[in-house]
């Protein structure tokens, strides 16, 4: 049974500076809600009550974020803003959420590492803090339960357009089941002729505690990093491990353009603001030649 979630939040989120100069890139919001508080729902609606986020030097605002704030909470409930106040008072009490700090910017598998003592020797989920992925069963569920199925690691993936390859880790291996691969080969942001596919690693895993080992023996990558991709290729010379596509659309938050989309996308798709904005796009895109 899963039961823990980890959520790496570390990196710089140089690719949005200056806005993130003095504020976590996770803690930018889609409208109104931080993209780390989708992510932590998603965890929550897939039935995860006991949530890791890995953080490192000036991060405190995701803790404050799902901390109580009494002073707030004193202030609306004077000025009669129930609603409001219920939406304040349910951030710190949807999870059991707890941090750590990555000492040094490394990568993501030496995120990951930090995690070893707080699962032991459980399987969790990874749900990376800059990506959202939109879905009716929430994605985290839907390789939950591929994992009960298969009892093996899973890595949640899409397929991508060749020429984005470069921008992924790409797993490479044979349908077993639609929807599903038995995972032979993973390569982290290959150049786009030496992809083994073009199946994208997005942002969600179900990991075994094994995958600790292997981070300990995984030379630094890409980047001059610690890379998970090159951890999990290690794991697979010991066990199998499976990728699955999931129902959903993703929303990678970590570039400008995809963040202007995403916040559009699910703008439209609001009760309160999504009406008017779709009439607006509509006149808009009408001017636009
Ligand atoms: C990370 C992972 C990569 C994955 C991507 C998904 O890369 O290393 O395998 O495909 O997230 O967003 P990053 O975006 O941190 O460079």
């Amino acid at each position: 049974m899963i039961k823990k979630a980890i959520i790496p939040a570390a990196g710089f989120g140089t690719r949005f500076l200056p806005a993130t100069k003095a504020q976590p890139k996770e803690m930018l919001p889609i409208i109104d809600t931080p993209t780390i508080q989708y992510v932590v729902e998603e965890a929550v609606h897939s039935g995860i009550r006991d949530i890791l986020i890995i953080t490192g030097r000036g991060k405190q605002s995701i803790e404050n974020h799902f901390d109580r704030a009494f002073e707030l909470e004193a202030n609306l409930q004077e000025k009669g803003r129930q609603e409001q106040l219920l939406q304040v008072q349910k951030l710190s009490q949807m999870a059991n959420i707890h941090f750590i700090r990555q000492a040094e910017l490394n990568g993501l598998g030496d995120a990951i590492s930090y995690a070893r003592w707080h699962v032991g020797n459980e399987p969790f989920l990874v749900l990376l803090g800059d990506t959202l992925i939109d879905s009716t069963v929430p994605c985290s569920r839907q390789l939950i339960d591929v994992y009960n199925r298969l009892k093996a690691p899973v890595i949640g993936v899409e397929e991508v357009a060749p020429e984005k390859v470069e921008r992924y880790g790409i797993v490479g291996g044979r349908q077993v089941e639609p929807g599903t691969w038995h995972v032979d080969v993973m390569v982290e942001k290959p150049k786009m002729l030496e992809a083994p596919s073009n199946l994208a690693i997005a942002g969600r895993y179900i990991l075994t505690p094994d995958i600790f080992d292997c981070i300990d023996q995984t030379a630094e990558g890409v980047g001059n990093e610690i890379q998970l991709t090159d951890a999990l290729q290690l794991l697979l010379q010991k066990r199998e491990v499976f990728a699955h596509r999931f129902e959903g659309k993703r929303y990678d938050i970590g570039n400008r353009l995809d963040y202007v989309k995403t916040m559009v996308e699910l703008g439209v798709k609001r009760q309160d603001i999504g009406p008017e904005l779709r009439l607006f796009l509509k006149e808009f895109a009408g001017g636009l030649d």
